[in-house]
């Protein structure tokens, strides 16, 4: 025999249980939180402060992307060094920062498609001895530390060698340059053209040597095993098919982008 006293009680739980559920979920949309995403502001036309601002090409870049996949993030200048730190510690879940794909790297990260092609290029002052990256030899090299231009350099110059002085970022590094700190900066060729095209009175020249820079690609960086990575991937496919990205391109190098080279 059920009593009336035991349905308003099942009633009552069932009540419970439905308005529960209700606040659950309501609860779960709420606190999806937003996406960090870090960058080290120090490398235009890439990312770089313009007025309290953080801004470039990788900043619109990622505008586009994260438009199109749906998704609010934060872009926080953070600095190159911790920025790694942060996406191995996973206190951020995304890193923008013209950052090279490499197997090294790849132990530790993961990577989105490619989105940019780079190589490297020597930055000296007009009228210097040094054309080539064999001339480095026995000169004093600057570098951003843990970059990929630091390892080009110890390609050439070996691992140990005392005339490569490392900076915190590749500003700092020109600004040796400048100061007469040291002979040459190797960095990646657009932050170099960049820094040339910019200063026309500082008596910098900047030039390739296709011999010993390879060529590389950069990719938006996250923590191992992401579940951010393929819905950016599918977002950024999107916004390379769809003209955005040529938008983006052609608004900071002022010339069409070879697609193709993405898509190897
Ligand atoms: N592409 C080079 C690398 O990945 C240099 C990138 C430096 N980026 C920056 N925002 N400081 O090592």
């Amino acid at each position: 025999m059920i009593k009336k006293g035991m349905i308003a009680t099942l009633v009552f739980m069932l009540m419970f249980a439905l308005v529960g559920c209700g606040s659950s979920t309501e609860k779960t949309a709420t606190t999806e939180k937003k996406i960090t995403v870090v960058t080290d502001a120090a490398f235009a036309p890439f990312e770089y402060m313009d007025k309290g601002e953080i801004v470039g090409f990788d900043v619109d870049l990622l505008k586009a992307v994260m438009k199109e996949a749906g998704l609010e993030y934060e872009l926080k200048n953070i600095g190159w060094d911790p920025l790694f730190a942060a996406i191995q510690g996973k206190t951020a879940d995304m890193a923008v920062s013209g950052i090279t794909i490499n197997d090294d790297r790849k132990q530790t990260y993961d990577f989105s498609i490619p989105y940019f092609e780079s190589t490297h290029m020597i930055l000296v002052k007009e009228g210097s001895s040094i054309k080539s990256a064999k001339d480095l030899q026995g000169k004093v090299v600057g570098v951003q530390n843990g970059t990929t231009g630091q390892e080009a350099v110890e390609k050439i110059l070996g691992k140990e060698n005392k005339n490569i002085k490392k900076f915190e970022n590749t500003v700092v590094a020109i600004m040796d340059l400048l100061n007469g700190g040291v002979e040459a900066v190797v960095t990646d060729n657009a932050v170099a053209n960049e820094y040339v095209k910019n200063n026309p009175d500082a008596k910098i020249v900047a030039f390739e040597d296709p011999e010993h820079f390879e060529s590389e690609f950069y990719g938006f960086m996250f923590p191992k095993g992401s579940e951010l990575k393929q819905k950016v991937d599918e977002a950024l496919k999107k916004v390379i098919e769809n003209g955005t990205y040529t938008e983006i391109y052609k608004k900071w190098f002022g010339t069409e982008p070879n697609i193709e080279s993405l898509q190897q």
